[in-house]
């Protein structure tokens, strides 16, 4: 792992630890409408804060990272024990068509490239039903935007200042989603697609 990816792990880490399921991620879960019996896929799970949070509601967990290092520290949690980590690439992945009811990818696309997120979006468009998906609000606030995106650039990877330039409402539409559902809360935004 590259000195990048130690930060990020580490800030992640700090962040979803036992006890502290922040009021971001049960928003999320909450807006998504996740309950007992959803099936629910955690894209980009990193070491899986969403993925403990989605499984306080829900019996049915699966959660992959590209990182096989995030999966790892993500199944040494005692809260990993209901939940499937498994490595995988969100832009081509093991399942069969519509295997899940619920698909997250929060804060995730942003590090897969534009062209990997637009694979994504249509990889989960394949393998759930709907889709609840938190980016940083690129539209929303614009002026914040224009200059924040620089020096976040320096923490994030390559391809990230070229996925600042494309809304991601249209890249999700284009993936063949309809966003039903909108919410803002700055500096992010969840979509709730169908
Ligand atoms: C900012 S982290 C995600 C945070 C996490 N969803 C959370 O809520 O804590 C971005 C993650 O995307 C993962 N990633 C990047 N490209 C990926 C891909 N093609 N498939 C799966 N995961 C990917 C990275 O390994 C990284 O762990």
């Amino acid at each position: 792992m590259g000195l990048r990816e130690t930060i990020e792990t580490f800030a992640l880490k700090r962040m979803g630890r036992s006890g502290q399921t922040s009021d971001f991620r049960r928003r999320i879960i909450e807006t998504a409408g996740i309950g007992p019996d959803t099936r629910v896929i955690d894209m980009a799970t990193a070491v899986g804060g969403m993925a403990y949070a989605a499984a306080e509601k829900s019996r049915h967990v699966t959660a992959i990272d590209i990182s096989e290092q995030r999966i790892n520290i993500a199944k040494t949690d005692p809260r990993a024990d209901n939940i499937d980590f498994r490595v995988m690439d969100a832009t081509h992945t093991d399942f069969a068509d519509k295997t899940f009811d619920v698909a997250l990818i929060v804060l995730g696309l942003h590090e897969m490239t534009a062209p990997g997120a637009k694979s994504a979006l249509k990889e989960a468009r394949r393998i759930s039903k709907e889709l609840a998906v938190t980016e940083f609000g690129l539209d929303k606030w614009t002026l914040f935007w224009s200059f924040f995106r620089y020096a976040l650039a320096l923490f994030e990877p390559p391809g990230f200042l070229k996925f600042t330039r494309y809304n991601i409402a249209e890249m999700i539409k284009e993936a063949g989603w309809e966003i039903n559902k909108e919410h803002a809360k700055f500096p992010f935004v969840t979509y709730i697609c169908s």
